[in-house]
């Protein structure tokens, strides 16, 4: 011990550390009894901060040969194109980000089918539905068929294009203005006829009361009230629909899959602005 009360080979100078064996064990803290009281000479001190420097600077180095090819491929690659991303899904798209499903005159915003799911219902092909719409309708047609019903599909997927037609055209020819147009047809990209699970469906036997409400009269529309629900098909628009959409005892929607649920219910249950 030299006169600090220090081990030989410790300098005088490091008597400024507080002697801990003087002080009572249990006023020492913790992480501190465990320390040596060994104090690291001054050139000891410089070696390890050039070893830290240098080890730091190799580091350095290392992730910067590795980050910049990165970063230059990265900032040189070509943007994906956007040729698939429809208006429509850009529209949902925004409508998600907002959080809203924005309604449009009474409509919700519906995305396109995509054309590979489609099938015909229809004998001519020129009905299409989602394969699985497709699958449940021709079931349904058929037990319909057994019991004397011919459901005749009358239009099931439409493009935003054709809705376009359906809507603006027609608007046109009959002067009206969008509120009414809108009571019977929704707007091109709010039209439950974009998702390829919706159907209008006339009666073989009175092509009259096809998409007239006089086709609540109809065998066709009885055996549906009782019978389409076990093919998971439901009426979109009964008459005093929340919606406020006409009444359309014709058009009828799938809602017997994931997808078709969510998209309707996703859509409906979405908090309105
Ligand atoms: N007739 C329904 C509302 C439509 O056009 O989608
Ligand atoms: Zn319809």
């Amino acid at each position: 011990m030299n006169n600090a009360g220090l081990p030989p080979g410790i300098p005088q100078e490091s008597a400024e550390i507080p002697d801990y064996a003087d002080l009572p064990h249990s006023d020492i803290p913790e992480a501190v009894r465990e320390m040596p009281l060994v104090e690291i000479s001054s050139s000891h001190k410089q070696t390890k901060v050039l070893w830290g420097l240098g080890s730091g600077l190799i580091a350095l180095l290392l992730l910067g040969l590795w980050l910049v090819p990165r970063l230059l491929r990265a900032a040189s690659a070509p943007i994906e194109p956007l040729a698939n991303i429809t208006p429509q899904i850009m529209g949902q798209a925004i409508v998600l980000l907002n959080g809203q499903a924005a309604p449009l005159l009474n409509h919700l915003p519906y995305a396109e089918a995509p054309r590979a799911d489609l099938k015909p219902i229809s004998s001519d092909g020129q009905v299409l539905l989602r394969r699985s719409a497709a699958a449940k309708f021709k079931e349904m047609a058929a037990a319909a068929k057994a019991n004397g019903v011919i459901l005749a599909p009358l239009s099931g997927f439409r493009s935003i294009a054709e809705q376009d037609h359906v809507f603006f055209d027609t608007k046109a020819q009959r002067g009206e203005d969008p509120e009414k147009r809108a009571a019977v047809s929704a707007p091109p990209g709010y039209s439950e006829h974009h998702t390829g699970y919706a159907i209008d469906i006339g009666d073989g036997k009175r092509p009259a009361s096809d998409l007239q409400t006089s086709f609540e009269t109809t065998a066709a529309y009885r055996w549906l009230q009782q019978n389409a629900a076990f093919y998971s098909f439901e009426l979109s628009f009964p008459k005093n629909n929340p919606m406020g959409v006409s009444y359309e005892p014709w058009h009828w929607r799938f809602v017997g899959d994931r997808n078709s649920l969510e998209t309707f219910y996703r859509a409906r249950e979405t908090p309105q602005p």
